[in-house]
């Protein structure tokens, strides 16, 4: 496994894999790798010859008083999890390298980034959109890899590849969780005990949406007031938002169907969570 900082002998290194004919597979993500990182590695392990890792905690999508400077970080560790998973080149860029003085340019995706955690973070998908088509530039993947725990990033991603023409085919994976429900986060490390606790809210309010469509319910202003209600039970949670959504459009529905999906935001403390789920046809 190699581990490359210059933009340039990254672009080597592709454009060497693309010439032998290597089906390149891509992973983004900004370090302090988890289980859930490495269900996506395996995947791209199964889909690529050559699979690439990104780590960049990127300071574009961080809104002003976020946590970018306190984002958890720990290359090391990262390395060994990376190694395990089959990780062929870890791509680690400098900010300096990839927002050198005097850059200009930024992506943006409208609609679709204007509701849920685009509504509260105004400015964090056109940092994402912004560093994801500069990864995808570098890197030149055939398949990337996203998680659905970001469901509205994998969304936008998705849109911006199709308008933009991107050659790449987009992944989405499961939400991988703890044994008792949480999805795993690199922020999940900011919580105390007993927000850890509070924080199984999320995942429990999921589940209870589920079980209500499963009896019959279709009507998602019911369903989101239970969702609320149950965030609500918690001291420590602040609801940001608690919607039904097309999975495609992310427009708001008020009958639930096949293609909606529950989406919640809460603050545990002073740590944003998100999470998500299908709720039919599960
Ligand atoms: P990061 O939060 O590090 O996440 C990297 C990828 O891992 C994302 O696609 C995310 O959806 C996925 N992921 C996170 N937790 C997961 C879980 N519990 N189960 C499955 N997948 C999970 O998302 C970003 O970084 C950044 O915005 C990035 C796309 C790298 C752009 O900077």
């Amino acid at each position: 496994m190699e581990i490359v900082e210059s933009i340039e002998l990254l672009q080597q290194r592709m454009m060497s894999a693309r010439a032998a004919g290597k089906t390149i597979a891509f992973v983004p993500t900004m370090g302090f790798l988890h289980a859930g990182h490495c269900s996506l590695l395996e995947e791209g392990r199964r889909r690529g010859d050559l699979l690439v890792l990104s780590i960049f905690v990127n300071p574009t999508q961080f809104g002003q008083g976020e946590d970018f400077e306190d984002y958890p970080r720990d290359l090391q560790k990262d390395c060994t999890l990376a190694q395990e998973a089959g990780v062929d080149l870890i791509f680690a860029p400098s900010a300096v390298a990839m927002y050198p003085h005097g850059y200009a340019t930024e992506v943006n995706v409208a609609g679709i980034t204007a509701g849920l955690c685009g509504a509260s973070r105004p400015s964090h998908f056109r940092g994402v959109c912004t560093v994801v088509t500069k990864l995808f530039n570098i890197v030149q993947p055939h398949v990337a890899v996203f998680g659905t725990k970001d469901f509205q990033q994998l969304a936008v991603v998705k849109r911006m590849t199709r308008d933009l023409n991107l050659p790449i085919e987009i992944i989405g994976m499961p939400i991988y969780r703890e044994a008792d429900g949480l999805a795993l986060s690199s922020r999940n490390v900011y919580l105390d005990p007993e927000q850890r606790q509070q924080a199984l809210a999320l995942s429990q309010g999921i589940t209870l949406a589920q079980e209500l469509v499963k009896q019959g319910q279709t009507d998602a202003a019911t369903v989101i007031a239970a969702v609320s209600c149950h965030l609500g039970a918690q001291s420590q949670v602040r609801s940001d938002y608690v919607a039904i959504c097309h999975q495609s459009t992310l427009e708001p529905q008020q009958q639930i169907d096949g293609d909606s999906v529950l989406l919640v935001a809460a603050l545990v403390g002073r740590t944003r969570l998100i999470d998500n789920g299908y709720l039919m046809d599960l």
